[in-house]
């Protein structure tokens, strides 16, 4: 850890802005069948489209010293099917804090770990949708009604913790994970199979305890991320909410782990400055060798702000990995600001030529617009939701199994801050001008992380 130095402005840390407007949490568990819709609902879309993210079940004592990171988890799902919206839920993930407050049956499985309210993604993993979280939570077993069933280790096969980022191979249906908890200088690989075991778990040594929020997967590697924000011991001595601290005297690398490979098998890449990246986009084995990942990329991260991943946004890049030099070398995409990169998953590991973010210049308002990134031409294609709009991650469904690339729907939950209620809007990925279909869900829906399209 480096000496703090005296150079920059004391630490912006008033987290009451993560407790109002429609970063605010509700209160109810609500059910509402038979949903409103401007449009037409595509008919071969059968499943759901579930988020999740932070909603605090008790009121906040310090609303300064809450971080937005750390809130209760919140589930929201609208089901679809047939052309019809047919209902929508939210429900808290129920860890221990939220059996302690509301009550309800237990909830059975190991008690392991770090119990903590999920609120971070939400994904199918396996046969099975969980709520995740990283740091040491275990992921949280959903009913298809979003109730929480159990806490799960996989069955004990399980390493330290889970992450909030896993990926899904679409070629075998395993989950690839880099998992970290705070205590331990290390982070693990972990790849689970179709049936819900970790069959391949490898020990990664992580000198100063970076936050490893994310990773990528290649149909060779798997990609580490080793960044500047680490575990600050004072920090958390002084009972701070979030104990990372920007860090750049750790350096910035990222590190090719082989798919079968043991930790000594890492190639460990230099990258260039010290940059922050919370969210990876996709990422390809290029023909020449070179592995190519996108990341939305900040220049620096809870530095002078501990709400930077609001105040400060991040801008699109592609890191080009070479482990042969063992350099990096980076291009801006897109020097908009902007967030959440997605892609059709069916290409994950794969020359992916279209990502999907939203945009952040207006932060922390929110999201305002969404932009779609043609990566083989450079190109751009943008929308803006328009006033009082805000999106939050968007998420691509293919409309068929064996669609192209592309020819699918962008679906997102949209806050609407005149009426204090939220649409999830549905546009086709080849024409953004005009959503196909808005269902109105008669609440609001705070923003929060991540979420996935869950097939029937
Ligand atoms: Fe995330």
């Amino acid at each position: 850890m480096t000496q703090e130095t005296t150079d920059v402005a004391p630490l912006k840390r008033d987290g009451s802005l993560y407790l109002t407007g429609n970063y605010a949490p509700v209160h109810e568990e609500v059910t509402v069948f038979d949903l409103g819709v401007t449009g037409r609902i595509p008919a071969e879309l059968s499943g759901r489209l579930l988020r999740n993210g932070p909603n605090p079940i008790t009121p906040v004592e310090n609303p300064v010293d809450y971080h937005w990171f750390n809130g209760t988890g919140m589930v929201h799902g609208v089901r679809l099917r047939g052309g019809k919206a047919e209902w929508y839920r939210n429900r808290f993930v129920r860890g221990s804090e939220v059996l302690a407050t509301r009550g309800g049956p237990p909830v059975a499985g190991p008690t392991r770990g770090f119990d903590n309210s999920n609120n971070t993604n939400v994904m199918k993993i396996g046969k099975e949708v969980y709520a995740i979280s990283e740091a040491g939570c275990l992921p949280l077993l959903l009913s298809y009604e979003l109730e929480t069933e159990a806490r799960s280790d996989f069955g004990g096969t399980m390493g330290d913790a889970f992450t909030a980022h896993p990926r899904v191979d679409p070629l075998t249906g395993e989950t690839h994970a880099v998992t970290y908890v705070p205590q331990y200088e290390k982070a693990q690989y972990q790849v689970v199979t179709t049936e819900g075991s970790v069959r391949h778990l490898v020990d990664i040594p992580l000198p100063g305890r970076p936050m490893v929020h994310d990773m990528g997967l290649t149909t060779k590697y798997a990609v580490i991320m080793d960044m500047p924000v680490t575990f600050s011991q004072a920090a958390a001595m002084s009972g701070d909410a979030l104990p990372y601290r920007w860090d750049p005297g750790h350096g910035a690398r990222v590190g090719l782990l082989p798919r079968h490979g043991a930790a000594e098998d890492i190639v460990w890449c230099e990258l260039p400055g010290t940059p922050y990246v919370f969210h990876t986009g996709n990422a390809y084995d290029a023909e020449d060798g070179t592995v190519v990942m996108d990341v939305a990329r900040y220049e620096s991260m809870f530095h002078t702000n501990m709400l930077s991943p609001l105040d400060d946004p991040a801008r699109f890049y592609r890191w080009t990995i070479n482990p042969v030099t063992r350099r990096v070398t980076e291009q801006m995409l897109d020097d908009r600001a902007q967030e959440f990169p997605r892609h059709d998953e069916r290409l994950v590991g794969r020359n992916a030529r279209y990502a999907y973010t939203i945009s952040s210049d207006d932060m922390p308002k929110g999201f305002t617009g969404l932009l779609k990134h043609d990566l083989r031409q450079g190109t751009v294609d943008s929308v803006d939701y328009g006033p009082g709009m805000l999106t939050m991650e968007t998420v691509f469904v293919p409309s068929s199994e064996d669609a192209a690339e592309d020819d699918g729907w962008l679906m997102a939950y949209v806050h609407d801050a005149t009426t204090e209620r939220c649409d999830v809007v549905i546009r086709h990925a080849q024409d953004l001008a005009t959503p196909v279909a808005t269902i109105h869900l008669p609440v609001r829906v705070p923003f929060g992380f991540h979420g996935n399209w869950i097939a029937d």
